[in-house]
């Protein structure tokens, strides 16, 4: 590890001296990596968040602020990626937290990485769909899984970039054709969905947040599937604390959480909520929690599907989705769970033709 931080700062040291105009930011990010080599002997948990934009800096700041990881923040926009990770290095000091945070667009810095968190992409603008950015966001995916697979390859890999049932599906057709096991291959989306629930039921009820214990399964769209019949309250099942019509207005609400706050935005989409989802997955596999989170997993059979990524309860631990638990849905939940995964495949299909049409 030691050996390899010293590379990746006298790379970078190379690449400030070599370049025409000058990289403060490699410089300082060089200066940053040779003062923690010594950390760097002490093994520490390494997440690669690619994208410094919203999702990937406030994971980045969460990892660190909450002692799960050092970071290594690559984006394309390099300056922005080194930028945001010494601003979050300049706080420590105040955070009190022994995590590294160091960036750039060079992907050497994220060798030996645990986890990779997949945030680069564009982010949705009002009237845009999720699957608007299918073709944008699906070339950016693969070139950023490829780049952060040959740095790390034993690396767990969560992607976040949207659409992300087919993002997810595309890291999965290049990362199992170099051999990474399905386990290893997981989307964010559930925890997100599941935590707007929760919030939107501790509101209604007004009780606490801790006592809400949400599900919400099936692709992160318009049509995921929120179960009221499984959603609990401190172990009462919601039908039996709200009206019928109260659990449809908040499943409709869940269901268009991330619209209604690109709305509110008016640029960008929502960001707090979505990376510390991300990071509560991430820990819950550094720190083997064996957590049941709701995950985007390739489906083999399970409910009946196959061959798609879908959002279902999975136990994360430190070999990733380490079971998918397959609860006994009714005719209509399962009807509407096949369905969002129809709405997958679909998306998949188109992903894969507009990315044969442009090779
Ligand atoms: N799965 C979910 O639940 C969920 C939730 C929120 C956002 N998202 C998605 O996450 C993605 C990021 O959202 P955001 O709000 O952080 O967007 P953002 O625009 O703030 O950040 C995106 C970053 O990606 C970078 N980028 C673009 N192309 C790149 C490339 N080829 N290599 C490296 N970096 C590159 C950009 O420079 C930018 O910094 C979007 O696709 C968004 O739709 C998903």
């Amino acid at each position: 590890m030691i050996t390899r931080i010293a590379r990746a700062a006298k790379r970078l040291q190379e690449q400030s001296s070599v370049c025409r105009h000058e990289v403060p930011y490699a410089k300082s990010q060089a200066a940053i990596i040779q003062t923690d080599v010594k950390m760097y002997s002490m093994k520490q948990a390494k997440v690669t968040v690619i994208g410094a934009g919203n999702v990937g800096a406030t994971a980045a700041q969460r990892l660190a602020e909450k002692n799960i990881a050092s970071v290594a923040l690559v984006d394309i926009m390099g300056g922005v990626a080194a930028g945001k990770a010494l601003d979050l290095m300049e706080a420590r000091p105040v955070e009190l937290h022994d995590r590294l945070i160091f960036g750039g667009d060079d992907y050497s810095i994220t060798a030996g990485s645990d986890v990779v968190l997949m945030t680069a992409g564009l982010a949705r603008k009002p009237g845009m769909s999720r699957d608007d950015l299918l073709a944008k966001n699906a070339q950016i995916v693969k070139a950023c899984i490829e780049a952060a697979h040959a740095q790390s390859p034993d690396a767990i890999f969560i992607t976040v970039s949207n659409p992300v049932d087919a993002m997810t599906q595309l890291s999965h057709q290049i990362l199992s054709a170099k051999g990474v096991p399905n386990n290893k291959i997981i989307g964010m989306a559930g925890v997100l969905d599941s935590s707007r629930m929760a919030f939107f039921i501790a509101e209604a009820l007004n009780v606490s947040v801790k006592n809400i214990q949400p599900c919400v399964m099936g692709g992160h769209g318009d049509d995921m599937v929120p179960v009221a019949r499984y959603t609990t309250v401190a172990g009462v099942p919601l039908p039996d604390l709200l009206p019928e019509a109260k659990i449809n207005e908040i499943i409709e609400r869940t269901q268009k959480g991330g619209i209604e706050i690109v709305n509110l935005l008016g640029t960008g989409s929502a960001f707090y909520a979505p990376a510390s989802s991300s990071v509560e997955m991430i820990d819950a596999i550094l720190n083997d929690k064996k957590q049941i989170l709701p995950s985007s997993c390739m489906l083999t059979g399970e409910y009946g599907i196959d061959g798609v990524y879908v959002g279902v309860p999975a136990k994360l631990g430190k070999d990733g989705i380490e079971e998918i638990l397959e609860l006994k849905l009714n005719d209509q939940e399962l009807a509407d769970l096949k369905s969002s995964a129809e709405s997958v495949k679909t998306n998949v299909a188109k992903m894969n033709e507009l990315m044969s049409a442009a090779a």
